[in-house]
């Protein structure tokens, strides 16, 4: 099908200012190049601080790259002028870890969605329709558009969050720790939501997480960042079952149940998001930082931890 996003050498210098005052400059993303097939979904996963976030705003040319090429469909970003990058960027969202600075607390959830389709133009009958159909997507009641973000819960909050993504009609999703400020309970649901979305809006995922687990029950393909470098890229069930880099070998080895053991058992995480045995289906290892025990959806990927329970 080809690519939908090619990445290639892309440099991303943050600059600032040291203690003494001297201007310093620092390299957040150093030479990084991928490619993201259509309706694929690419997994970047590495640790806090390894620039994962930094290279998703320059891939969106929310903060160019300081130097390399994004192409979008063939396009290079840092061509376009501004107005033609403005209609790029309708086709490319964002959703970031945390719904609660997403939305505009003195905005109804009607009025945050209708933004853009206003700036497009679209008349009032045709935003209500589609909105209370991306709201439907996202298993939000139409009738609550007329309600404010303090009256959802955080996970409703999020999927508020990713119906308004969707409003422009994208092809592409950045996922930014799209659920790492939610309860245990709730990623699974979100994630599932995300996955069936995909599959119902033929998306292309670029999902971040500092979560392999989570990557690897997400994502078709897994690339390894550290210390803004792709590491190691490969098919997700290549990378857990011949990891060559160091640290992927390391990230691996933080999965209960040991790296890599590929044992083929169904998982705890059911497509309708419940969970058989939430207790021990997934475990948080520091605040926001979760791993499933067991990955995969039910029958139609692997357990990579060996499942143990
Ligand atoms: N605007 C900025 N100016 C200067 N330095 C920055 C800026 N944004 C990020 N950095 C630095 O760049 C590095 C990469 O940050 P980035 O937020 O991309 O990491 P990340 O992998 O997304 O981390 P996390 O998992 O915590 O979200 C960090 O050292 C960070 O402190
Ligand atoms: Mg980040």
């Amino acid at each position: 099908m080809g690519p939908l996003i090619q990445c290639r050498n892309i440099v991303k210098i943050h600059r600032g200012r040291g203690i003494d005052g001297a201007k310093r400059g620092f390299k957040a993303v150093d030479d990084v190049s991928f490619s993201i097939e259509k309706n694929g979904n690419f997994g970047l996963v590495g640790e806090s601080g390894c620039g994962k976030t930094t290279l998703a705003r320059a891939i969106l040319y929310l903060d160019p790259p300081t130097s390399g090429k994004v192409l979008f469909d063939g396009v290079d970003l840092g061509s376009l002028r501004s107005r033609h990058l403005r209609a790029f960027r309708r086709r490319m969202q964002i959703v970031f870890q945390d719904p609660h600075s997403s939305l505009d607390p003195r905005m109804t959830i009607y009025d945050s969605l209708s933004e853009g389709l206003v700036n497009i133009g679209m008349d009032r009958a045709a935003r209500t329709k589609k909105i209370n159909r991306l709201l439907d997507l996202v298993g939000i009641s139409g009738a609550m558009g007329s309600r404010f973000p303090h009256e959802f819960s955080t996970g409703q909050r999020q999927r508020i969050v990713i119906a308004r993504a969707l409003t422009m009609d994208p092809e592409f999703l950045v996922l930014d720790e799209p659920v790492s400020n939610l309860d245990v309970s709730i990623q699974a649901q979100v994630i599932n939501l995300l996955l069936d979305i995909k599959e119902e809006l033929s998306l292309t995922y670029l999902f971040i997480s500092h979560d392999i687990n989570l990557v690897a029950y997400m994502c078709d393909t897994v690339a390894v960042m550290y210390k803004g470098k792709i590491v190691e890229q490969e098919p997700t069930e290549e990378l857990f079952a011949n990891p060559r880099n160091e640290y992927t070998q390391t990230l691996l080895a933080s999965i209960p149940g040991g790296a890599g053991r590929i044992s083929g058992a169904s998982t705890n995480i059911a497509k309708d998001g419940t969970m058989g045995n939430t207790a021990s289906a997934v475990r948080e290892l520091s605040k926001g930082h979760v791993v499933s025990n067991t990955t995969g959806r039910t029958g139609d990927k692997p357990d990579l931890t060996g499942g143990t329970r």
